[in-house]
């Protein structure tokens, strides 16, 4: 039973390491660059983000002079919370209050300002893309980074940077004050100059400074859940090659463990707690709360034992375990002599 459990147990954590294993690295923050648009101010923007103006404000030193008007064009940093989405990948779900005449587009390109994509909202959403309800809510991912140590442990904090058209690798750099060797080793084989889709770069908190790594084990997490799958494999397979040859050398050779006590020997007969199949389990129900003592393993023949439960009747059976039943059985006297050493084959 216990072993039951335990195996039950392995496979709900290898379940568990399983789904945990894609997102490669955790944190709690990261960063989305949000290209400010004509017709946007800081208070929608705020509500789409799911955050507050001060706290933009805070994370954008000098870039938003006045809250109540920002340049179109303008790319400032928006703090968001990096989580692992469904056990699936870094990112954050935001959720969207639909306007009249929204479609997946109009809410990718100009609400969450290239931050999510219509592929993303047709995956996170049940409605037709161009036909969504009024006042619907809708799922909108934004994915994040959480950073690399094979590339450095210098950086902790990540910028999801929509590439837009006119972007380049060295103008990205310049803006951002960052070597772009760098940043190319943070976004391998990604170009640059594309004009669409995503890079992950290194950005800063709001007191100014580049965060650095947890210094956590440096090993992938892909690394790292190869080597819990192949443990627990082991485990698995050690395991169950024991179960079975457990199992197997308890049909062959039934024994029956007695159970007596001081207390209980002046009495006619004697308490034995037996089981019909498997030992171990037997051996703890018939230990009573005033802690009869195991003394010796005795074998009886089937018909013994049978006669002994008055044929393994309801009446006897005083509990069931994992490992067969356990039954009650009065020996009177064989007890002392005749019984042990009887082979069993059962
Ligand atoms: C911000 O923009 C929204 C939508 O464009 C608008 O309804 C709102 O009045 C604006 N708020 C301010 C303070 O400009
Ligand atoms: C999003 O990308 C599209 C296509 O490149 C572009 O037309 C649009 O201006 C971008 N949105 C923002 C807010 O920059
Ligand atoms: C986020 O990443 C996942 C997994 O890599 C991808 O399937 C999804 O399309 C991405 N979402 C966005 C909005 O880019
Ligand atoms: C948004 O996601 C939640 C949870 O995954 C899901 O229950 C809900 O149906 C989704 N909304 C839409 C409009 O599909
Ligand atoms: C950029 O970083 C690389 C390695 O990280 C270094 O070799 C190179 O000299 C740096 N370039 C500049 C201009 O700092
Ligand atoms: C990157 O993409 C741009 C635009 O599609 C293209 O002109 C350029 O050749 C690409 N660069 C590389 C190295 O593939
Ligand atoms: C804000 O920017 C100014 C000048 O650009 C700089 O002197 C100051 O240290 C910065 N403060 C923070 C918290 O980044």
């Amino acid at each position: 039973m216990r072993f039951r459990i335990g195996l039950g147990f392995l496979v709900l954590l290898s379940l568990c390491f399983t789904v945990k294993s894609r997102c490669s690295r955790s944190c709690d923050l990261a960063l989305a660059k949000y290209s400010v648009w004509s017709g946007s101010n800081l208070t929608l923007i705020s509500q789409l983000m799911d955050t507050d103006i001060e706290t933009i404000v805070n994370y954008n030193n000098g870039t938003v002079p006045n809250t109540d008007s920002v340049l179109a064009g303008t790319k400032i940093n928006i703090p968001f919370k990096c989580e692992c989405v469904n056990g699936q990948f870094l990112g954050h779900m935001f959720e969207y209050d639909v306007f009249t005449g929204d479609t997946y587009a109009k809410v990718a390109q100009t609400d969450y300002a290239n931050l999510t994509t219509v592929e993303a909202l047709t995956w996170f959403n049940s409605y037709a893309p161009t036909n969504i309800p009024n006042n619907a809510k809708l799922n909108v991912s934004v994915n994040c980074s959480c950073g690399d140590t094979t590339v450095s442990k210098d950086y902790g904090l990540f910028i999801t940077y929509p590439l837009q058209p006119g972007d380049t690798l060295a103008s990205i750099a310049q803006a951002e004050q960052l070597n772009q060797t760098l940043l190319q080793r943070y976004n391998p084989g990604v170009n640059f100059s594309k004009g669409s889709g995503f890079v992950y770069i290194p950005g800063k908190d709001e007191k100014g400074s580049y965060r650095s790594l947890k210094s956590s084990p440096g090993l992938a997490g892909v690394a790292i859940a190869g080597i819990i799958v192949a443990v627990i494999a082991g485990v698995l397979i050690l395991g169950g090659g024991a179960y079975f040859g457990y199992y197997r050398k308890n049909k062959v050779d039934a024994k029956l463990l007695l159970a007596t006590s001081d207390d209980q020997s002046s009495q006619n007969g004697r308490a034995l707690s037996i089981t019909t199949d498997k030992p171990e389990e037997s051996n703890g129900a018939g230990r009573g709360p005033t802690g009869i003592s195991v003394d010796k393993s005795v074998e009886f023949s089937y018909e013994e034992l049978s006669r002994a439960t008055d044929n393994f009747s309801l009446a006897n059976k005083i509990g069931q375990g994992g490992f067969g039943a356990v039954y009650y059985a009065e020996l009177r006297g064989e007890l002392d002599g005749n019984l042990m050493g009887t082979r069993t084959i059962m």
